[in-house]
């Protein structure tokens, strides 16, 4: 029997004909492979234990078996599924294509090796990224991020609290862990909770814990987060939707280093380091009357404002390139790099989003990209303002009309245009979509 860490078995359900050589690589590294088919009466058991992955055959598989697939995989949601050999291009297919948004991981039908490196990293925490976050962990070489990083060296060490304030996805609660990290603190517990999250009644509870029979449904005592990160950090993320009650008892917390379970009128000290993290303007809050002004003074004593991702342009693309090599630590990607291309719209992209949007459109680009390189379409970003010098389509501003053109000039036909602007044929498909292009109409007044 093959185990896994966890005691359970490890499992490929191979949808369709493994080959005898795939069959003794998947052995060899300690998998069973259940091989079913559309006309296999099988059912999966599966322990809690297990290790289990679904891997797609698009090799023999026809449409009727894929709808099979489809149903069989909708029962089991959470089991991952692989492609092998998926379909070049635009997969013909309804069910298809519906099967390929959902995969994990696409890989080649002629070599098993990056499927068994996928599978390798399941189940197996060791290969997954454990780090705690440190003040390297905040990647960057901008003046901005050079600034940051020294000043959470400075801060680490003083135990005052500290006020992140920042855009979302900026990285405020990377440098709250970071900062804990850096600290005395390292060795026990940050705790974090997003104020805005929980309703007030629950957040009183949250934070200061509550005795038996405090409210209804409270059945025992409970510790809340201050008490059980004794010696530690609590981390206040989104500190400007903190509820008018537990501000005051927040406050007592800065004032006195002590706190009250709810339902109980007995002071319980705490040694807590807090950091609070904004993107609201909190004196805006003040004015207004939302958030205290005491508290806010208390919080407000060691700043670390973290800039917007659009004012540290230079960092844009050594995130990028960091993101995509940390997934491509832990998943199979195709891509190993940015077209020049895409490069050029990753720094002209505004970034709302900062960080976590980058983040985001790294990985699924990864997770899409069906070449070497990953294009703007893949980043669903628009292709940059003006064309590289020498390009024989200088003058185009505007991505939709160098598509149109390069549509026009391979005389609608998909593989040429693709071969043309040098992006897949899947990009073109992806890109004809995006700017609205019917390509049976474009043919239709073509021809
Ligand atoms: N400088 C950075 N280097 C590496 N990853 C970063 C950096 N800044 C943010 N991130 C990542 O971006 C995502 C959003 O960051 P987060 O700290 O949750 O932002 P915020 O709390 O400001 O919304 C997280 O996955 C985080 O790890
Ligand atoms: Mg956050």
């Amino acid at each position: 029997m093959v185990s896994s860490a966890s005691g359970g078995k490890r499992c490929v359900i191979w949808f369709g004909h493994p080959e005898v050589h795939e069959r003794m690589a998947l052995a060899a590294e300690g998998w069973q492979i259940r091989a079913i088919l559309p006309q296999g009466t099988e059912q999966v058991g599966i322990r809690g234990s297990d290790i289990v992955v679904g891997l797609v055959d698009f090799r023999h598989a026809s449409p009727a078996e894929l709808e099979w697939v489809v149903a069989h995989t909708a029962r089991h949601p959470l089991i991952p599924i692989l492609a092998l050999a998926p379909p070049a291009g635009n997969p013909a297919s309804h069910v298809a294509r519906e099967l390929l948004r959902v995969c994990a991981g696409q890989f080649p039908g002629d070599d098993l090796k990056p499927v068994l490196a996928y599978l390798r990293t399941l189940g197996n925490p060791s290969l997954a990224p454990s780090h705690p976050p440190s003040a390297a962990s905040l990647m960057g070489e901008s003046p901005a991020l050079l600034a940051m990083r020294t000043l959470l060296h400075k801060y680490a060490g003083i135990d005052l609290p500290v006020l992140v304030s920042g855009e979302t996805g900026t990285g405020k609660e990377l440098a709250a862990h970071a900062l804990h990290q850096l600290s005395q603190r390292c060795q026990r517990p940050i705790l974090a909770v997003n104020c805005g999250a929980i309703s007030s009644s629950l957040l009183q509870s949250e934070l200061f814990g509550h005795e038996k029979g405090a409210f209804t449904g409270a059945m025992g005592r409970r510790q809340g987060l201050f008490e059980s990160a004794d010696g530690g950090t609590v981390f206040l993320d989104e500190v400007g939707d903190l509820p008018p009650d537990a501000q005051t008892s927040l406050l007592r917390v800065l004032q006195e280093g002590t706190i009250e379970r709810v339902g109980s009128n007995q002071s319980i000290h705490v040694d807590v380091r807090i950091i609070a993290a904004t993107h609201v303007d909190l004196e805006q809050a003040v004015e207004a009357g939302r958030f205290r002004r005491d508290l806010y003074y208390r919080l407000n004593v060691l700043r670390l404002p973290i800039p917007a991702l659009r004012e540290r342009n230079e960092d844009v693309e050594l995130l990028a390139e960091h993101f995509l090599a940390s997934f491509r630590a832990n998943h199979a990607a195709r891509a190993r790099g940015f077209s020049e291309t895409a490069r050029r719209a990753l720094r002209e992209h505004p970034w709302p989003g900062n960080v976590r949007e980058l983040l985001n459109r790294v990985q699924r680009a990864a997770v899409t990209a069906e070449a070497d390189l990953i294009e703007c379409a893949d980043l669903e970003l628009a292709l940059p303002g003006g064309f590289p010098d020498g390009h024989d389509d200088a003058g185009f501003t505007n991505a939709r009309d160098h598509l149109l053109a390069c549509l026009a000039r391979s005389e609608y036909n998909i593989s040429a245009c693709a071969r043309r602007m040098q992006v897949s044929r899947v990009t073109v498909y992806r890109m004809c979509h995006r700017y609205g292009l019917e390509l049976e109409t474009l043919r239709t007044s073509f021809a």
